[in-house]
């Protein structure tokens, strides 16, 4: 079965290494890449998304979307996690291919027009561009598959805020627009992808089973794997946005809970993603909001295993 998806990004490290996975995997079609703010300013997300597409030779549309958060100030990007290029400072070869002339959003909107029902929106930044789409066509819901998200932490800290993950901290009112929808969304947060540390040994595997992607994703990872091994004693990353991906592929990989979700949107609980299992509270606020799949737990090894494997394709 091939899935058709439309992948919203902040690229960023663990994107890359995300859309190389997506690009390599013979059941996942990309339909294109919409740009995001998030870990850098949305015209290096997308500048930084056409030179993906050229590593890996996919011509592809890639879209320039959102560059501020529904609400409030510019971020300050995330430069210290991903470095300056959002590549480690490795600072690729730009790309001088030309981005599709539509927005993010409306990109979404015309795809989800022309193959209603069969995309599956896997957003691993910032919520702003799903937002906008909302808005722009309430019927979004209908007319796409589902929504898989790497965002959030519903029973783990946060690792912006102790309560607040960085893709829904950085835009809060456009993941409780997003959150509140009423579509098929799967949360894949912290809760799962901080349980799989990768370690150098993992890169060496990608860069050994590929030059090209996995030498990129290895060289990138290295400034990395430095800001995740402060203050530990082993050298590790995390790869958080692989994970939706990998349950569109392997779902039996994943154990997945029910609960209803709301997002804080106030100076404490910015970007907290409040999750209610069912029948855990009689508050209105939760048990009349959306219901929402979240990734609790994964098989570490296989989920690893399937990585190599794609990218030895
Ligand atoms: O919290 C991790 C998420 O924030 C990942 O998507 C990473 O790329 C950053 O966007
Ligand atoms: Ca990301």
């Amino acid at each position: 079965m091939t899935h058709k998806i439309i992948l919203d990004t902040d690229p960023g490290i663990d994107d890359a290494m995300a859309i190389f996975f997506a690009f390599q995997h013979p059941e996942i079609d990309v339909l294109g890449l919409t740009t995001v703010f998030g870990n850098v300013p949305v015209t290096m997300a997308a500048r930084n998304a056409v030179t993906l597409c050229d590593i890996a030779g996919q011509d592809i549309p890639v879209t320039q979307g959102v560059g501020m958060p529904w609400v409030g100030p510019e971020s300050t990007y995330a430069h210290f996690v991903h470095g300056d290029d959002g590549f480690g400072n490795t600072f690729p070869k730009a790309s001088e291919k030309p981005l599709d002339p539509r927005s993010s959003a409306q990109f979404i909107i015309d795809m989800a027009r022309q193959y209603p029902g069969e995309i599956t929106l896997v957003a691993i930044g910032p919520l702003g561009n799903l937002a906008l789409a909302l808005r722009l066509e309430p019927d979004l819901p209908k007319l796409v598959k589902g929504v898989s998200i790497m965002g959030g932490a519903a029973f783990v800290p946060g690792n912006v805020t102790p309560v607040a993950e960085a893709n829904i901290w950085n835009d809060a009112h456009a993941a409780a627009i997003v959150f509140a929808a009423d579509w098929k969304l799967t949360m894949f947060g912290l809760d799962v992808t901080l349980q799989t540390p990768f370690s150098p040994t993992f890169m060496d595997k990608l860069a050994d089973k590929n030059s090209t992607l996995g030498g990129f994703v290895k060289d990138a990872s290295q400034f990395y794997m430095d800001f995740y091994s402060q203050n530990r004693d082993d050298k590790v990353c995390f790869f958080h946005d692989a994970f939706p991906l990998a349950h569109l592929i392997h779902p039996e990989l994943f154990t997945v809970t029910e609960g209803q979700v709301r997002v804080g949107t106030g100076e404490l609980d910015r970007g907290q993603t409040v999750v209610a299992p069912a029948g855990t509270t009689a508050s209105p606020l939760w048990t009349e909001a959306q219901t929402i799949n979240v990734a609790t737990k994964v098989e570490h090894d296989k989920l690893e295993q399937l990585f190599i494997d794609a990218y030895a394709l």
